[in-house]
């Protein structure tokens, strides 16, 4: 993985990023030393170079009884219990489901919307297949996921027998609290830890993310090489300029503070869309909050060069953009020559489709430059478990050192809890009677 910010620097004034250096290194002798706010949440900091072989082992094991028992897998969880799972699967799956030569069940996720159609629809699908349920929240109490669970748990059971649904619903929650924990509990389900000290969006390199890409089959040992080998890289004791995780922490906060408030990531290879929401989460929950914070957004290019583009070009100049840029396809297709040429692209023919789209992709950095955007590039070099694992670790520990010189608590969310304090008082939960009383005077 390489980071280039040779075309975000010339936007901030000269120096402004190696200025920030102090700052980078108190941050991340603060994640180390365990001084910083949140300190209960550091777990993530050495998650990779701490996960064993026979821990591998174990999660592939009870992958492997979910896929000999199912043809389709409903991963439950909201937030940081899915997005990980799902940026993963994403980058490394045929982008057509449908054509997947595996034999490995179809991975679907659920729990993280309440959408009465989609969760019929899901349903509907799940009468014809036998499936399998991953119940995924740290928290085990939340509504999204636990509504979604009740429904799948007893379809499963009816569907499926109660003796098979033991053996195909597996739990990732607390070690003890928690609806989600009871239950595995009471019924005998297989469950998994979450550790108390790794939060939600810092999850995917715990059970949370690792048992469901191992059920869709990719190789978990190699994703967490990658991983594991860039917490090396962005180690305290690394030279800054050596430490990607370091520059781009320094770089994002060096733009902002001259005024860009917006960053875009953008990918070229439609795999990349959940890396996009993921990276979303990850940086919106840690540093928006204190009325600071840079806006995540996401675009694919490049099709949304034919959406967003224009206002990228052209729109009020407060974003900046980091691109995810793959070096090499997994595969190789060419543009086919055509004697008659009626559509003029014979100037194309023998070039390889992925030369078309790095041409597309710099010639749309240059014009974003040229139209006031900084730009930060981030290479891998393809499409892999090592590279996603390294991008995992990258952008986590880019995400510690960020929200601290930024001043913030990168490790809570207490902005989450205001639409469901609302939301329990409307529906009425017991406990809630007083913001009931007060939510109904206030719509009146
Ligand atoms: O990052 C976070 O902490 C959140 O996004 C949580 O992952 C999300 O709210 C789901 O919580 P839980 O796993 O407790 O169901």
């Amino acid at each position: 993985m390489k980071i280039n910010i040779s075309k975000a620097q010339q936007f901030v004034t000269a120096g402004a990023v190696e200025a920030l250096e102090p700052q980078v290194m108190a941050a991340q002798k603060a994640l180390e030393q365990g001084t910083c706010e949140g300190n209960d949440f550091l777990g993530w900091l050495h998650l990779p170079s701490s996960i064993t072989p026979q821990f591998i082992n174990e999660i592939n094991a009870t992958a492997k009884v979910l896929q000999e028992n199912c043809d389709a897998v409903v991963v439950a969880g909201i937030g940081g219990s899915y997005l990980g799972a799902r940026m993963v699967i994403d980058a490394l799956s045929n982008s057509f489901g449908w054509l997947q030569p595996s034999n490995m069940p179809r991975i679907l996720f659920a729990g993280n919307n309440i959408g009465e159609d989609y969760l019929s629809e899901l349903i509907g699908y799940l009468k014809t297949v036998r499936f399998g349920v991953i119940n995924i929240s740290k928290s085990g109490t939340t509504t999204e996921t636990a509504i979604t669970f009740r429904l799948l748990k007893k379809m499963c059971e009816e569907q499926m027998g109660k003796d098979v649904a033991k053996k195909v619903i597996v739990a990732v929650t607390d070690a003890k609290k928690g609806a989600a924990r009871t239950t595995a509990d009471k019924e005998g389900y297989k469950s998994f830890v979450i550790p108390d000290n790794v939060g939600g969006r810092f999850s995917v390199l715990t059970p949370v993310g690792l048992l469901p890409i191992a059920v869709a089959g990719f190789d978990i040992a190699a994703l967490v090489k990658g991983a594991q080998d860039m917490e090396a890289q962005c180690d305290l004791n690394a030279p800054v300029k050596n430490n990607p995780a370091a520059i781009y922490a320094a770089v994002r906060n060096a733009i902002y503070q001259s005024g860009k408030k917006i960053e875009i990531m953008a990918n070229y290879q439609p795999k990349l869309h959940n890396l996009g929401e993921w990276w979303k989460q990850l940086y919106g929950e840690s540093e928006g909050k204190d009325g600071k914070g840079i806006f995540p957004a996401s675009v694919d290019l490049t099709t949304d060069l034919h959406s967003m583009g224009q206002w990228i070009q052209d729109g009020e100049r407060t974003i900046f953009e980091t691109v995810i840029s793959v070096e090499k396809p997994n595969t190789s297709l060419a543009v086919p020559s055509d004697e008659e040429n009626l559509d003029g692209l014979n100037f194309l023919a023998g070039k390889r489709i992925d030369e078309v789209n790095k041409m597309a992709e710099l010639g749309t950095q240059l014009a974003h430059v040229d139209g006031g955007v900084p730009n930060i590039k981030i290479s891998i070099e393809k499409l892999d478990e090592y590279n996603i694992g390294q991008l995992i670790y990258f952008f986590e520990k880019g995400c510690g050192i960020s929200g601290l010189i930024l001043g913030v608590n990168p490790f809570n969310q207490p902005g989450v809890e205001a639409y469901k304090k609302n939301m329990f008082a409307l529906l009425n939960k017991p406990g809630y009677e007083a913001e009931s009383k007060a939510i109904q005077e206030r719509l009146k």
